[in-house]
């Protein structure tokens, strides 16, 4: 049972509290986690009385809430929940909230705080937190979660990380990167190490390379204003793709304790290759969704999505190609790719192992053999495949692509949200699943050659059909000609 706290969300009417947090809170409240003493402040710029909030939020769990609401459980998650209008930029929203944890038995002093507005306002909030004593641990815990993208790029990251330092120390700031809260996410780390078979092929002399790919069907869903100033590098790439990325590539930590995985991750960012600017086109490529058909219906082109401007160059489509550079890794090409508006929603991580070094079966009527893949779906599919080579019945000798599945003990009805698990964490104090500075500076660092370029380059862009698998053009990151995005954990090639 976690902790009794107040829980605040900035941004309780946008996007993210309406599709992740107020439903993660509704899931939680059905498995009983939440305490008996957690109450929940939902904090808007809009008018809502509490009975009119509980309504709303009633309403959007019909629709999201797994399986059909429950009116008992949402009965019980209404007790706790509250909502105030205030206007971030007053200070006075921030002073009735120390007045309520303080003054106001039910409301736990304890306070976790969950920034879901435009990363731009984090500082300032930062700021008019510590003002009205909301940093101030002397009596109770005090937390803050914060959302990506942390910054713009380096610099903007830098600039954020020294404004909350003002106020806020290490131990009170959570950031998070709701990848690492996915099952099979974390199934990366039990697949690798509790599997002492998988260990002397994990390097360079086995793999040939190793592919991440995040595509989803859905456009930019309403959120041009966010989007259209970020594109796919920094909204995936720069965070998601590269924490898995580092699950995939570190080395075993002492323990799993925040600090030791943490380190080993930074040593894998620090290790990424830099990618110099008259290199930039050969690793990185971009491009845009225009209108496509998909089913028969026509899905809208990216400037034709409401709030875009009409010569935005913005990439909904992005791969990049990264070397590790280490013992383990040197000259293994990684693969990240990420899309709005693709043909499938699908998050697949895919190693594909080298050939055997002698073409033993070239003179049975085998053109090639195929080579050996391991395949880890993170999402829809939560799955973990071998691609291994058999013969085919019969009197020739014919190889065939056989699975193995060990799948099986993956499946479960009940798909529990990132979200859940990572709130937990905050208000338990363990930070293992979120990000610690380092990770986020080292990030940009490899992202920020390429962004720089891309900036510079706004006239034009590469576009790709809504509803494809992105545009023949961002084959051009791969090294050699029999390299190929695997789009689907099905796929033959
Ligand atoms: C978010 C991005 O961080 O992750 C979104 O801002 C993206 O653009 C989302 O759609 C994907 O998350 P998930 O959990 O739906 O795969």
């Amino acid at each position: 049972m976690s902790e009794s706290c107040t829980f605040v969300i900035f941004g309780a009417t946008g996007n993210l509290a309406r599709n992740k947090l107020l439903p993660a809170l509704y899931h939680l409240q059905e498995s009983g986690k939440l305490s008996d003493g957690m109450t929940i402040i939902c904090m808007g710029r809009k008018e809502y009385s509490r009975e009119q909030w509980h309504e709303y939020v009633r309403d959007l769990l019909q629709s999201r809430a797994r399986g059909s609401l429950n009116e008992e459980v949402f009965a019980a998650l209404a007790e706790r929940l509250h909502y105030r209008s205030g206007d971030l930029h007053e200070q006075q929203t921030y002073n009735q909230i120390a007045e309520l944890v303080s003054n106001d038995a039910q409301f736990s002093p304890n306070v976790l705080f969950y920034l879901s507005i435009p990363p731009s306002e984090y500082g300032r909030v930062g700021h008019s937190l510590s003002e009205a004593g909301l940093n101030n641990e002397e009596h109770a815990w005090r937390r803050l979660i914060i959302e990506k993208p942390f910054g713009y790029d380096g610099e903007s990251a830098q600039i954020l990380e020294q404004a909350l330092h003002r106020n806020f120390k290490e131990s009170q700031i959570f950031r998070i990167d709701h990848y690492l809260g996915k099952s099979m996410v974390q199934n990366v780390l039990v697949f690798r190490f509790a599997n002492l078979m998988l260990e002397p092929l994990w390097n360079r002399n086995y793999i040939d390379h190793i592919q991440i790919t995040h595509s989803e069907s859905q456009g930019i869903e309403g959120r041009a204003g966010y989007y259209d100033e970020a594109g796919a590098l920094r909204d995936m790439l720069q965070s998601h793709l590269l924490q898995m990325l580092t699950l995939v590539a570190m080395e075993p930590p002492p323990a799993l304790d925040a600090e030791s995985l943490r380190d080993e991750k930074v040593k894998v960012l620090k290790s990424i290759r830099p990618i110099p600017k008259h290199a930039v086109h050969a690793h990185a490529f971009r491009a845009q969704y225009a209108s496509g058909n998909v089913d028969g219906d026509k899905l809208a082109g990216y400037l034709e999505e409401k709030d875009i401007p009409p010569m935005s160059t913005t990439e909904t489509f992005a791969s990049l190609k990264l070397y590790v550079d280490n013992w383990r890794w040197r000259n293994v090409p990684f693969y990240l790719r990420t899309g709005k508006r693709m043909a499938q929603n699908s998050s697949l991580i895919s190693i594909r192992f080298k050939h055997p070094p002698q073409q033993l079966f070239r003179q049975s009527q085998i053109e090639q053999l195929k080579p050996n893949w391991i395949m880890l779906g993170i999402q829809p599919n939560e799955c973990l495949r071998m691609e291994m080579q058999t013969k085919k019945n019969g009197l020739e000798l014919l190889t065939q692509t056989t699975q193995l599945d060990a799948s099986s003990g993956l499946s479960s009805d009940i798909k529990i949200d990132a979200y859940e698990g990572l709130l937990l964490d905050a208000i338990e104090d363990d930070h293992s699943l979120f990000l610690r500075y380092d990770e986020i500076k080292w990030a940009w660092d490899v992202m920020d050659p390429v962004l720089k370029v891309w900036s510079t380059e706004r006239d034009y862009i590469h576009t790709y059909p809504a509803g494809s698998w992105g545009p023949q053009e961002a084959n051009r990151v791969f090294d050699r000609e029999d390299q190929y995005w695997r789009n689907a954990i099905e796929e033959e090639s």
